[in-house]
Parts: structure tokens; C-alpha cells; sequence
């Protein structure tokens, strides 16, 4: 990656009758940053802030996000004009290359991807190690940290050549994997990509085909996924994109940093974000019962899932498209009186109009929409925050190699304010 920040002046710190003159630089757009790598060298002082809410820690040409305009933008290119007019596997070209393919390289693009989507046969017997009611995000954890098992030949990450090989690999296998996942729960076999189909068919067939009758992929509800795998591709430095790029910082292999972002993805308040939502419709049960739960999440004793976000303080434009997604995929399956978009419609309604909600700037977000879309495309809630981790591993491994491939990157190696106990000596158990 070539760096481009710019200078912007400096700013001035005075700490302990000491004055620091601290660079300011500034990018492409959004907020300047204040360059503190020398501050504790020059001040004896580290920064403090925990969240990171405050914090730059790289600089990236792949995710812009301008939370208060409700903003999403990858490589330039705004989420609501590629969610209308592109696909999911020309925005990981996009988000791989930095720029959108011409034909010829689409073309090439698709078959490499295509022709990696098998996995080696010996992972399916790696799955008979796992309970069959595992959740299929603890087996996505293990199965992909043991591609690395696989798939020695693409873990040197200094060779460019493999980089790309293992990136191309995990976009291509991460829906196979998870597929399996989800036949492995359920107690059915495998079934093997098709190359003929596009990559959200695919997907679609090798969760709901059976061995014993042929499957015929709906395009409505194959497009509108693919709009979902675009929609979650990639979101800047949040929680499990960082842990993708402090894993690989240290120069472990891709299939180990991915598993690690899978891992953090996969809490409620983030990926996991999506099933806690729904669950939390089942929860509510009807529209009457939505009062008495605003007032529970009021008195803070819950949260309300699938709201509010640490960047967006306005509606994420990403559950926009979702919403307009959950309207097209429930009239197409004739569900349009799906009695939980009732209540997510009502429960978004009145809290957009509570001033708990307005004042702290609490809107839905990605997750709010989706769980009733991927519900009513078949899936179990289990699976939600699986197609989440696929839809974001293309985010990942571009992040991964822009990080590999910064000349100024650094192992990540965060400080800390001590306040245990001072030095103190010994006491022998007689003692004490
Ligand atoms: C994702 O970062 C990303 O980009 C993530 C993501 C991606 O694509 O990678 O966008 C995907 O993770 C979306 C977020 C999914 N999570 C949820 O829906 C879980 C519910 N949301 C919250 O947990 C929360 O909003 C977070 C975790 C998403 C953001 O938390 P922050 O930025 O740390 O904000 P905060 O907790 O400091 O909240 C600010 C205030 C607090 O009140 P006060 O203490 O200031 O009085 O808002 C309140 C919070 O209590 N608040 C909520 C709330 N979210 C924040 N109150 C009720 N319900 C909520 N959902």
C-alpha cells in the first residue's frame, strides 16, 4: 500500500510544564488525526482510551464511514449504488483490488474463485470431531483456523503471490465451510459446490439441496442474499476487522487471523448482534408488549439489539437496504404479514420518536432487518451471524493484506494506566 496521509500543522500538548508540538494528518476525507508515535519517547505519557472511540490505528484506502451523515462508502463507491447495481463478487474484486474490474478481469476474477470453492476432502472428516448441536459459529471458529492445516502452501505471507492465493481461497471456501456447518447441525450430508451456479446460489443450494431430489435456486431470494453478502462485506476498523489486523501484525497466517475475526464477530453486541435482534422479537411476542420493553431498555436494565452503533449516528444506510430487502424476499415468499417485521416495524416506529432513543442517537442498524430476512430464507437463527462472518471475511482479507502490505505497520502493542499494586516483596505462607 502506498501511504498517502498528508500533513495538516501540528498540534501542541503541554504536559508537566513541558510543551510537545504533535503532528496533524489529514486523508482523503473525514477527521485529521493527531500523530502521537512519539509522544511517550518526548512526554514519558501514554494517551488513554479504552473502545478506542478517539483512536486511529492505521491508515486504510478500503472502508470510509461518515457516521453522522449515515455514510458508507467502499473504495469511493456508495453501499446503497453497489447494493442496486453490483454484485458480491465484483465488490471483492473491488474491495481486494481498489478499483472495479473491467470484463476481461471479472472474468478471471470469477474463475479463480470458482474453481477454489472445494474444500480438501479430509476437513469433512475434521467436522465428525464437532457435536452435531455445536453452534455453528463455534465450528466456523475451528474449521477455518485449521485451513492453515490445509493449506500450508498459501501461509507465507511475505510472498505476494501467496497472499493472494490464500485470499482468493478463503472467499471461495468460507461459503462451502459454512454450508457444512449448517448440514453438519442438521444431520444431512454435504453437498459439493456447483461451479455453474453465481456465488449466492451456490450458497443457497449447498444449504437446502438434498441428495434425493433436484433444487432449483429462486433468482429473488439468490439476488436478494447477495445484496446481504454485499451489505456486511466490509465496515472499516470495527471490533473484528482490528482483531484481524492485530492478529496479523504479529505474522500469523491468514487462515488464523480470519478464525480469530470470526471469533470477535461473533458477540451480541457485534456480529452476534443479528440473532440477539430476533430472538428479541420472539422475546417481545406481540406489538402490545412493545411499550413495556422500551420502558425495560429505559431503565437500562437490557439493551434493545439491533440498535445503535459506535460510529453511526444516524440511520446505518446499510438497514435501509436491508429493510427494503426483508420487504422484497416476504413478498416474494408471500410472507408480507410476517408478524415479527410487525413488530420490528412498530418497535423501530416508537423508538425513533422516544427521546432516549433521539437523544443519544440510537438508530438500527445492520443487524436490526436482517435476522427476519435470513429467517425467512430458511435459515435458523444459529446461522445468522455464520453468514455475517461470510459476507465479512472478503473485509477481512482485504484489510489483512492492506496491513501486510503497509511499509509503516508495526506489531500491534497497546500500552496500558496501571493502577494494581506497587512493588512489594514476598510473604511466606507462614507468614500471611
Ligand atoms: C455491528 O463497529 C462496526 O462497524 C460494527 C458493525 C460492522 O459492520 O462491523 O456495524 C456491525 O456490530 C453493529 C452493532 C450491532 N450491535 C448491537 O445491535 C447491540 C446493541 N448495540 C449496543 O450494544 C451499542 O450500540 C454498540 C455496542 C453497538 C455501540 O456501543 P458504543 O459505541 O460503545 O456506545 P455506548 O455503549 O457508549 O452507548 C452510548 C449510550 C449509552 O448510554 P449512556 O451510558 O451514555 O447513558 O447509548 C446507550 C448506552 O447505554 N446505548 C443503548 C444501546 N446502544 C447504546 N441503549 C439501549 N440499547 C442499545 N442498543
Amino acid at each position: 500500500m502506498e501511504n498517502k496521509v498528508q500533513s495538516k500543522g501540528t498540534a501542541t500538548l503541554e504536559l508537566d510544564g513541558k510543551r510537545v508540538e504533535l503532528p496533524v494528518l489529514g486523508g482523503s476525507t473525514g477527521p485529521n488525526v493527531v500523530d502521537i508515535r512519539k509522544l511517550y519517547a518526548e512526554t514519558g505519557a501514554f494517551t488513554y482510551d479504552p473502545g478506542f472511540t478517539s483512536t486511529a490505528s492505521c491508515e486504510s484506502q478500503i472502508t470510509y464511514i461518515d457516521g453522522d451523515a449515515g455514510v458508507l462508502l467502499y473504495r469511493g463507491y456508495p453501499i446503497d449504488q453497489l447494493a442496486e447495481k453490483s454484485n458480491f463478487l465484483e465488490v471483492c474484486y473491488l474491495l481486494l483490488h481498489g478499483e472495479l474490474p473491467s470484463a476481461a478481469e471479472m472474468a478471471e476474477f470469477n474463475y479463480a474463485i470458482t474453481h477454489h470453492t472445494m474444500v480438501h476432502e479430509q476437513l469433512s472428516a475434521f467436522f465428525r470431531g464437532f457435536r452435531r448441536d455445536a453452534h455453528p459459529m463455534a465450528v466456523m471458529v475451528g474449521v477455518v483456523g485449521a485451513l492453515a492445516a490445509f493449506y500450508h502452501d498459501s501461509t507465507d505471507i511475505d510472498d505476494p503471490v501467496q497472499r493472494m492465493i490464500a485470499s482468493h481461497r478463503l472467499i471461495a471456501k468460507i461459503p462451502t465451510i459454512a454450508a457444512m456447518a449448517y448440514k453438519y447441525s442438521i444431520g444431512q450430508p454435504f453437498v459439493y459446490p456447483q461451479n455453474s451456479l453465481d456465488y449466492a446460489s451456490n450458497f443457497l443450494r449447498m444449504c437446502f439441496a438434498v441428495p434425493a431430489e433436484e433444487y432449483k435456486v429462486n433468482p429473488v431470494l439468490a439476488r436478494a442474499l447477495d445484496r446481504i453478502f454485499i451489505l456486511h462485506a466490509d465496515h472499516e476498523q470495527n471490533a473484528s476487522t482490528s482483531t484481524v489486523r492485530i492478529a496479523g501484525s504479529s505474522g500469523a497466517n491468514p487462515f488464523a487471523c480470519i478464525s480469530a475475526g470470526i471469533a470477535c464477530l461473533w458477540g451480541p453486541l457485534h456480529g452476534g448482534a443479528n440473532e440477539a435482534a430476533l430472538k428479541q422479537l420472539h422475546r417481545i411476542g406481540s406489538v402490545d408488549a412493545i411499550p413495556d420493553y422500551i420502558k425495560r431498555v429505559k431503565n437500562r436494565e437490557i439493551l434493545l439489539d439491533g440498535f445503535g452503533h459506535r460510529v453511526y449516528k444516524n440511520y446505518d444506510p446499510r438497514a435501509k437496504v436491508m429493510k427494503q430487502t426483508c420487504d422484497e424476499v416476504l413478498a416474494e415468499l408471500g410472507h408480507k404479514d410476517d408478524p415479527l417485521l410487525k413488530i420490528a416495524m412498530e418497535l423501530e416506529k416508537i423508538a425513533l420518536n422516544d427521546e432516549f432513543f433521539v437523544q443519544k442517537k440510537l438508530y438500527p442498524n445492520v443487524d436490526f432487518y436482517s435476522g427476519i430476512v435470513l429467517r425467512a430464507l430458511g435459515f435458523p437463527t444459529s446461522m445468522f451471524t455464520v453468514l455475517f462472518a461470510l459476507a465479512r471475511t472478503v473485509g477481512w482479507i482485504a484489510q489483512w493484506k492492506e496491513m501486510t502490505e503497509d511499509p509503516t505497520q508495526k506489531i500491534g502493542r497497546p500500552r496500558q494506566i496501571y493502577t494494581g499494586p506497587t512493588q512489594r516483596d514476598f510473604v511466606p505462607i507462614s507468614g500471611r
